[in-house]
């Protein structure tokens, strides 16, 4: 098996985190792997925030808390020391397919970096119900947020990828 699927397979959903960040290189890397990713119409339009300000992704974490008046052991950023948002144009038809595999690019290549990595989108419901946290993730005018990622390195390595359910195939040739 060649390294790409490998690490495709490779990929979970990290849930804990350690402080330790990203390096900038590191980040620079994913950053590139999501602006390569396609776009319909190829118009590109979507942005990418990324937060690593610790008042901000606490903040942010608390804020989805209580907006979805989660269980006190729920921590909506798992503790992860980085969070990427991309947004779109609120005019866009299919931008949040754009976003999403903008999302993916970057989970991809972040597990091949070695760092541990989730998709998630209740940042979104937080960051779109208060225009002041909009205004100071510098989100640009016109565009919401569509889809996160958490990023950082895996304080659980050696928990599997969860099973997947290979029943959902069917040709017809
Ligand atoms: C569109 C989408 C939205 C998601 N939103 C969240 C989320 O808000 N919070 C969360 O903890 N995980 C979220 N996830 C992660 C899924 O729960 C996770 O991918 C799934 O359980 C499979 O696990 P895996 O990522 O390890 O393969 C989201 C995934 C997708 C694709």
């Amino acid at each position: 098996m060649n390294q790409t699927i490998e690490t495709i397979l490779k990929r979970k959903g990290v849930k804990k985190y350690t402080d330790q960040q990203v390096s900038d290189s590191d980040l620079q890397v994913i950053l590139e792997a999501g602006i390569a990713a396609p776009s319909g119409r190829n118009l590109q339009a979507r942005h990418f925030t990324v937060v690593q300000n610790k008042e901000l992704l606490k903040e942010i974490n608390d804020g989805v808390h209580t907006l979805m008046n989660a269980a006190p052991d729920y921590v909506p950023l798992y503790g992860a020391p980085t969070l990427i948002i991309a947004s779109a144009p609120v005019d866009i038809p299919h931008a949040d397919m754009d976003c999403a595999v903008a999302i993916e690019n970057m989970l991809i290549a972040a597990t091949s970096l070695g760092l541990g990595s989730r998709f998630i989108v209740t940042p979104t419901r937080y960051i779109e119900s208060n225009p002041q946290v909009k205004k100071v993730l510098g989100i640009p005018e016109g565009y919401r947020s569509v889809a996160c990622m958490i990023l950082g390195y895996d304080a659980d390595p050696s928990q599997p990828p969860v099973e997947r359910n290979k029943n959902v195939v069917n040709f017809v040739k």
